[in-house]
Protein backbone atom coordinates (compact mmCIF):
# COMPACT_ATOMS: atom_id res chain seq x y z
CA UNK A 1 0.00 0.00 0.00
CA UNK A 2 3.38 2.25 0.18
CA UNK A 3 3.74 2.31 -3.19
CA UNK A 4 1.31 4.52 -4.53
CA UNK A 5 3.07 7.19 -1.65
CA UNK A 6 6.11 7.03 -2.94
CA UNK A 7 5.05 7.60 -6.20
CA UNK A 8 3.66 10.78 -5.32
CA UNK A 9 7.33 11.56 -3.59
CA UNK A 10 8.67 10.52 -6.77
CA UNK A 11 6.00 13.07 -8.67
CA UNK A 12 7.27 16.18 -6.33
CA UNK A 13 10.66 15.92 -7.11
CA UNK A 14 9.84 15.06 -10.83
CA UNK A 15 8.31 18.72 -10.90
CA UNK A 16 10.70 20.07 -8.79
CA UNK A 17 13.15 19.31 -11.67
CA UNK A 18 14.80 23.36 -11.96
CA UNK A 19 15.06 22.73 -15.66
CA UNK A 20 14.99 26.71 -16.39
CA UNK A 21 17.45 27.11 -13.66
CA UNK A 22 19.59 24.70 -14.72
CA UNK A 23 19.40 25.73 -18.58
CA UNK A 24 20.23 29.75 -17.69
CA UNK A 25 23.30 28.23 -15.28
CA UNK A 26 24.55 26.42 -18.01
CA UNK A 27 24.47 29.70 -20.21
CA UNK A 28 26.20 31.60 -17.28
CA UNK A 29 23.06 33.24 -15.93
CA UNK A 30 20.98 32.93 -12.79
CA UNK A 31 17.41 33.18 -14.38
CA UNK A 32 15.68 34.03 -10.87
CA UNK A 33 17.75 37.73 -11.02
CA UNK A 34 15.60 38.30 -15.05
CA UNK A 35 13.20 39.44 -16.29
CA UNK A 36 10.28 37.90 -14.58
CA UNK A 37 12.37 35.46 -11.82
CA UNK A 38 10.17 33.25 -13.22
CA UNK A 39 12.57 29.65 -14.22
CA UNK A 40 10.17 28.83 -16.33
CA UNK A 41 10.04 28.51 -19.90
CA UNK A 42 8.67 32.08 -21.29
CA UNK A 43 11.67 33.36 -18.47
CA UNK A 44 14.44 31.33 -20.16
CA UNK A 45 13.10 31.87 -23.60
CA UNK A 46 13.08 35.81 -23.05
CA UNK A 47 16.77 35.86 -21.19
CA UNK A 48 18.36 33.24 -22.95
CA UNK A 49 16.87 32.34 -26.23
CA UNK A 50 14.50 30.58 -28.16
CA UNK A 51 16.23 27.27 -28.35
CA UNK A 52 16.47 27.29 -24.69
CA UNK A 53 13.03 28.19 -23.91
CA UNK A 54 11.66 25.41 -25.85
CA UNK A 55 13.81 23.09 -24.27
CA UNK A 56 12.78 24.07 -21.08
CA UNK A 57 8.71 24.14 -22.08
CA UNK A 58 9.49 20.56 -23.74
CA UNK A 59 11.21 19.46 -20.28
CA UNK A 60 8.39 20.80 -18.19
CA UNK A 61 5.95 19.37 -20.46
CA UNK A 62 7.08 15.64 -19.69
CA UNK A 63 7.43 16.46 -16.08
CA UNK A 64 3.72 16.40 -15.89
CA UNK A 65 2.98 13.96 -18.65
CA UNK A 66 5.35 11.36 -16.84
CA UNK A 67 4.02 11.79 -13.67
CA UNK A 68 0.55 10.97 -14.55
CA UNK A 69 1.27 8.19 -16.92
CA UNK A 70 3.44 7.01 -14.10
CA UNK A 71 0.55 6.94 -11.43
CA UNK A 72 -2.07 5.91 -14.07
CA UNK A 73 0.63 2.74 -14.68
CA UNK A 74 1.09 2.51 -10.92
CA UNK A 75 -0.17 -0.93 -10.43
CA UNK A 76 2.42 -2.37 -13.58
CA UNK A 77 4.69 -0.19 -11.80
CA UNK A 78 4.67 -2.16 -8.36
CA UNK A 79 4.27 -5.52 -9.59
CA UNK A 80 7.62 -4.88 -11.40
CA UNK A 81 8.72 -3.16 -8.29
CA UNK A 82 7.83 -6.04 -6.01
CA UNK A 83 8.86 -8.81 -8.51
CA UNK A 84 12.15 -7.88 -8.74
CA UNK A 85 12.73 -7.53 -5.04
CA UNK A 86 10.35 -10.36 -4.11
CA UNK A 87 8.77 -7.78 -1.78
CA UNK A 88 4.97 -9.09 -1.44
CA UNK A 89 2.34 -10.81 -3.72
CA UNK A 90 3.16 -10.20 -7.60
CA UNK A 91 0.03 -7.73 -8.32
CA UNK A 92 -1.72 -5.85 -5.78
CA UNK A 93 -5.16 -3.28 -6.72
CA UNK A 94 -4.29 0.12 -5.66
CA UNK A 95 -7.65 1.44 -4.65
CA UNK A 96 -8.97 5.14 -5.27
CA UNK A 97 -6.13 5.47 -8.47
CA UNK A 98 -7.97 8.34 -9.70
CA UNK A 99 -7.01 10.06 -6.78
CA UNK A 100 -3.53 8.80 -6.55
CA UNK A 101 -3.40 9.98 -10.19
CA UNK A 102 -4.48 13.87 -9.30
CA UNK A 103 -2.45 13.79 -6.39
CA UNK A 104 0.56 13.29 -8.73
CA UNK A 105 -0.63 15.84 -11.12
CA UNK A 106 -0.90 18.17 -8.24
CA UNK A 107 2.34 17.30 -6.78
CA UNK A 108 4.22 18.37 -9.89
CA UNK A 109 2.82 21.30 -10.64
CA UNK A 110 3.51 22.10 -6.74
CA UNK A 111 6.69 20.68 -7.24
CA UNK A 112 7.65 22.83 -10.73
CA UNK A 113 6.07 26.05 -8.79
CA UNK A 114 7.83 25.15 -5.42
CA UNK A 115 11.08 23.10 -6.09
CA UNK A 116 12.58 22.26 -3.11
CA UNK A 117 16.05 22.71 -4.50
CA UNK A 118 15.62 26.31 -5.10
CA UNK A 119 14.52 27.22 -1.71
CA UNK A 120 10.65 26.75 -2.83
CA UNK A 121 10.76 29.68 -5.54
CA UNK A 122 10.42 28.09 -9.17
CA UNK A 123 7.88 28.93 -12.21
CA UNK A 124 4.13 29.03 -12.97
CA UNK A 125 3.81 25.64 -13.78
CA UNK A 126 2.13 26.56 -17.05
CA UNK A 127 4.47 23.82 -19.48
CA UNK A 128 3.88 21.27 -16.67
CA UNK A 129 0.29 21.73 -16.27
CA UNK A 130 -0.43 21.31 -19.86
CA UNK A 131 2.04 18.08 -20.03
CA UNK A 132 -1.06 17.04 -17.40
CA UNK A 133 -3.47 18.31 -19.59
CA UNK A 134 -2.27 16.32 -22.57
CA UNK A 135 -2.61 13.01 -21.07
CA UNK A 136 -5.94 13.26 -18.52
CA UNK A 137 -7.78 14.67 -21.50
CA UNK A 138 -5.92 15.85 -24.88
CA UNK A 139 -8.73 17.11 -26.35
CA UNK A 140 -9.64 19.78 -23.59
CA UNK A 141 -5.17 20.21 -24.18
CA UNK A 142 -5.77 21.23 -27.38
CA UNK A 143 -8.59 23.13 -27.31
CA UNK A 144 -6.72 25.33 -24.13
CA UNK A 145 -3.87 25.30 -26.27
CA UNK A 146 -5.72 27.05 -29.26
CA UNK A 147 -7.28 29.44 -26.70
CA UNK A 148 -3.67 30.12 -25.75
CA UNK A 149 -2.33 30.41 -29.64
CA UNK A 150 -5.41 32.94 -30.21
CA UNK A 151 -4.43 35.37 -27.23
CA UNK A 152 -0.89 35.18 -28.23
CA UNK A 153 -1.30 36.28 -31.78
CA UNK A 154 -3.54 39.27 -30.62
CA UNK A 155 -1.75 40.54 -28.07
CA UNK A 156 1.81 38.82 -27.94
CA UNK A 157 1.90 38.47 -24.23
CA UNK A 158 2.33 34.97 -22.37
CA UNK A 159 0.90 35.36 -19.26
CA UNK A 160 -2.03 36.78 -20.75
CA UNK A 161 -2.53 33.55 -22.66
CA UNK A 162 -1.71 31.50 -19.89
CA UNK A 163 -4.05 33.02 -17.57
CA UNK A 164 -7.12 32.98 -20.48
CA UNK A 165 -6.05 29.15 -21.02
CA UNK A 166 -6.22 28.08 -17.36
CA UNK A 167 -9.69 30.05 -16.77
CA UNK A 168 -10.57 28.23 -19.97
CA UNK A 169 -9.64 24.69 -19.32
CA UNK A 170 -11.82 24.10 -16.42
CA UNK A 171 -15.09 25.20 -18.72
CA UNK A 172 -13.54 22.52 -21.29
CA UNK A 173 -12.97 20.18 -18.87
CA UNK A 174 -16.76 19.80 -17.22
CA UNK A 175 -18.01 20.04 -20.63
CA UNK A 176 -16.01 17.21 -22.15
CA UNK A 177 -14.21 15.49 -19.49
CA UNK A 178 -16.78 12.07 -17.44
CA UNK A 179 -14.33 11.79 -15.05
CA UNK A 180 -15.85 14.48 -12.45
CA UNK A 181 -12.52 13.89 -10.34
CA UNK A 182 -10.14 14.71 -13.01
CA UNK A 183 -12.41 18.10 -13.57
CA UNK A 184 -12.65 19.06 -9.80
CA UNK A 185 -8.34 18.72 -9.87
CA UNK A 186 -8.15 20.76 -13.12
CA UNK A 187 -10.07 23.39 -12.09
CA UNK A 188 -8.09 23.23 -8.91
CA UNK A 189 -4.94 22.94 -10.51
CA UNK A 190 -5.89 25.60 -12.83
CA UNK A 191 -6.69 27.93 -10.62
CA UNK A 192 -3.27 27.57 -8.64
CA UNK A 193 -1.52 28.23 -11.86
CA UNK A 194 -3.58 31.84 -12.28
CA UNK A 195 -2.03 32.55 -8.82
CA UNK A 196 0.77 31.87 -9.38
CA UNK A 197 0.15 34.76 -11.82
CA UNK A 198 -0.75 37.69 -9.55
CA UNK A 199 2.21 39.32 -10.26
CA UNK A 200 2.02 39.38 -13.98
CA UNK A 201 -1.96 40.39 -12.75
CA UNK A 202 -0.26 43.42 -11.25
CA UNK A 203 1.37 44.09 -14.61
CA UNK A 204 -0.93 43.62 -16.83
CA UNK A 205 -3.41 45.73 -14.93
CA UNK A 206 -0.59 48.68 -14.87
CA UNK A 207 0.57 48.05 -18.48
CA UNK A 208 3.57 47.25 -17.50
CA UNK A 209 4.02 43.28 -18.64
CA UNK A 210 6.60 41.84 -20.66
CA UNK A 211 5.59 41.38 -24.42
CA UNK A 212 6.63 39.89 -26.64
CA UNK A 213 5.59 42.62 -29.50
CA UNK A 214 8.84 44.51 -30.76
CA UNK A 215 11.50 43.68 -28.31
CA UNK A 216 11.65 40.61 -26.22
CA UNK A 217 13.44 42.14 -23.22
CA UNK A 218 11.12 45.14 -22.49
CA UNK A 219 8.14 45.42 -21.29
CA UNK A 220 4.92 47.04 -22.36
O1 LIG B 1 4.31 30.31 -18.55
C1 LIG B 1 4.48 31.35 -17.66
C2 LIG B 1 3.96 32.60 -18.31
O2 LIG B 1 2.56 32.53 -18.35
C3 LIG B 1 4.40 33.84 -17.63
O3 LIG B 1 5.79 33.83 -17.52
O4 LIG B 1 7.99 34.79 -17.07
O5 LIG B 1 6.21 36.21 -18.10
O6 LIG B 1 6.02 35.51 -15.71
P1 LIG B 1 6.55 35.15 -17.06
Amino acid sequence: MWFPYLLLAIAYLLGSLPTGYLVGRWQGIDIRLLGSGSTGATNVWRNVGRVAGITVFVVDFAKGAIAILMMQSAEFLQSLVFNAFVLEQTRSPIPNLSLFVIGAGMLALIGHSRPVWLGFKGGKSVATGVGILFVLNWTVAIAALGVWLGIMAIWRIVSLSSISAAMIAPILMWTLQSNIAYSIFVTVGCMFVIWLHRSNIERLLNGTEFSFKSDQSNST
